[in-house]
């Protein structure tokens, strides 16, 4: 399985590309904001258009996603060509997320659909961002998508909130068999969790060699990362915080304790 870093902060980028483990960077709107705001707030000179090509340089040739902000078409198609000619010619490794339905009313439901397949047809390489269904996971491949992000975190706050449950942390455990409610599972559509959507896309892709890779988002916890691994997701796109988290055990944190203590003097004499 590959890994992504969910970040926009280059020193988060930085730090998880020293330790070897990083095939990708995924960025939205709000993750470039909390990244730019932070710095500002240093007092840092930035504006977001140089903060790119710095990620962007730093980065590849491992792909980074920026999205667009557009809600139709025109303006989406528009956006993503600006996108990529203005920043994929630093290191050849832009992706250029669209959302797969961009209509918040109802309307317009496959302006999506109609970029993506326009953009790929073109050679730009896509990730179709907001999948929330195994259908529209579908759609995104047949219209040429690189890439489809299932938002496995999202799919269990919505399926947590359709019992009223809302005080949750971001990062709590959702189990990946979902939670029973009356002697019911609490689904959406059948779907019991996050990680049970991107269970089923990887059944489905698998089943008909689709080439589109999946990339899992909207990753909470080290626990649910664990999980997606198992589906035999291709990509977990994982926050710093979590990857941090991955890497933590408290008995391996006993076991360094006790070797250290067990250290010998004619064994540290082997080190001079
Ligand atoms: C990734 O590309 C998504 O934008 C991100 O994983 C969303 O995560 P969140 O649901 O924790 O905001």
């Amino acid at each position: 399985m590959k890994i992504f870093i969910d970040t926009a902060k280059i020193d988060e980028i930085e730090t998880a590309f020293s330790w070897g483990i990083v095939d990708g960077v995924t960025t939205n709107p709000s993750l470039i904001k909390i990244a730019v705001e932070e710095l500002k707030n240093k007092g840092e000179k930035i504006d977001i258009e140089s903060y790119i090509k710095r990620i962007l340089e730093f980065t590849g040739p491992y792909p980074v996603s920026l999205e667009v902000i557009g809600t139709d078409y025109e303006s989406m198609y528009k956006e993503a060509k600006i996108l990529y000619e203005k920043f994929n010619k630093i290191a050849n490794n832009v992706v250029i997320k669209i959302p797969v339905n961009p209509s918040c009313e109802e309307k317009d439901d496959f302006d999506g659909l109609k970029t993506i397949y326009k953009l790929s047809k073109e050679g730009i390489p896509v990730n179709v961002t907001l999948i929330m269904k195994v259908e529209q996971a579908i759609l995104a491949a047949k219209a040429g998508a690189r890439y489809v992000s299932p938002f496995a975190g999202r799919i269990d706050d919505y399926l947590r909130n359709k019992i009223g449950w809302r005080d949750f942390k971001k990062d709590a455990y959702f189990p990946e068999n979902g939670i029973k409610l009356n002697q019911e599972i609490v689904n959406d559509e059948g779907i019991v969790s996050g990680v049970d959507l991107v269970k089923k896309i990887v059944d489905v892709f698998n089943k008909y060699n689709f080439k589109t890779e999946i990339i899992a988002a909207s990753i909470r916890n080290s626990r649910q990362v664990k999980e997606i691994a198992l589906t035999g997701c291709h990509i977990a796109t994982i926050p710093f915080y979590v990857i941090k988290e991955m890497i933590v055990h408290y008995k391996t944190a006993e076991g360094m304790r006790k070797f250290i203590s067990d250290v010998v003097p004619e064994y540290k004499e082997i080190f001079k």
